[in-house]
């Protein structure tokens, strides 16, 4: 039997500790934000696209542990620039929740706009691969985790919805090959799979299935999740609170489902 004292350093805190998070001006990425902070983390560095968007969030939390960072995750410079400026403010990276995406639009593949598929794959699979690129030679020093986040359309497929599904699958082998090379270094990667979330990007979607109706389009996607309902943002930032912290420090290369149920 275990003694209980092999046991030690598994509460949840995140004490010490710095994170980015990209899509920080978004529902998940604010909510995660948050979570962190009271769980004890010393900087945390919110990236989004848009400067007056991430002076909101950071003006509610009101911590002066948040900074932020406007840059277009598919951008490399950019991405450069705030893994730098990262770097600068915090001395050390130890959290990197890629969670920037993008939904594109809902409509059948022969009827897909190009450019949107390529803004599409742009952000959800170039964004992460250039998050990783970039902060990789920072944790290679002391290690840390990466989540990547995708959805439970990284799984499953979903009609009309063409450029948001591939990208959110891609993000499984990028997240695999990422947990493969920085295994040596103890860098730990992971991907979370959430069903639909109550917020922003939830409402454009509902919005894309059914114009004019998208109240009972929700209807219709809470039929399909067997607890009933969508997830909360909270409910998604306390998954990424476990992968980020010391108690997932043996989970790597994993695919993680935060989806009540819709998935069976
Ligand atoms: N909301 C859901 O139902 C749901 C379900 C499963 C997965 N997800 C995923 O969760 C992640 C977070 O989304 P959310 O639910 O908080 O929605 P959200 O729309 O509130 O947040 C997404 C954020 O990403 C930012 N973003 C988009 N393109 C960007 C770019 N090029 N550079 C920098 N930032 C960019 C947006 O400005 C936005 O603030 C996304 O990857 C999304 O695909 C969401």
């Amino acid at each position: 039997m275990l003694a209980l004292d092999s046991f030690n350093n598994t509460d949840m805190e995140i004490k010490g500790k710095n994170a980015i998070i990209t899509g920080g001006a978004g529902g998940i990425g604010e909510a995660t934000a948050i979570r962190f902070l009271k769980e004890g983390a010393s900087g945390i560095l919110l990236v989004d696209l848009s400067e007056d968007n991430l002076d909101k969030v950071s003006k509610k939390i009101n911590d002066d542990r948040i900074h932020t960072f406007a840059a277009d995750v598919s951008q490399s410079d950019q991405v450069k620039a705030y893994t730098d400026f990262a770097i600068e403010k915090f001395g050390k990276l130890d959290i990197v929740f890629l969670n920037a995406g993008f939904e594109g639009v809902v409509k059948s593949l022969s009827e897909y706009p190009e450019e949107i598929y390529d803004k599409v794959m742009a952000v959800n699979v170039k964004g992460i691969f250039l998050g990783l690129k970039h902060s990789f030679p920072h944790l290679q020093d002391g290690g840390g985790s990466v989540i990547i986040t995708s959805s439970v359309a990284g799984l499953k497929g979903f009609g009309q919805m063409i450029a948001y599904t591939t990208s959110k699958h891609a993000i499984i082998g990028t997240m695999k090959v990422a947990a493969l090379e920085g295994a040596p270094f103890q860098i730990r990667v992971n991907s979370i799979h959430p069903s639909p979330v109550d917020n922003r990007m939830m409402r454009s979607l509902e919005e894309g299935f059914a114009p004019g109706a998208g109240g009972e389009a929700k209807k219709g996607f809470e039929k399909m999740i067997p607890l009933g309902k969508y997830a909360s943002n909270e409910d998604i930032a306390d998954l990424a609170l476990f992968l980020a912290s010391d108690r997932s420090k043996f989970i790597t290369g994993s695919v993680h489902i935060v989806d009540g149920g819709f998935c069976i």
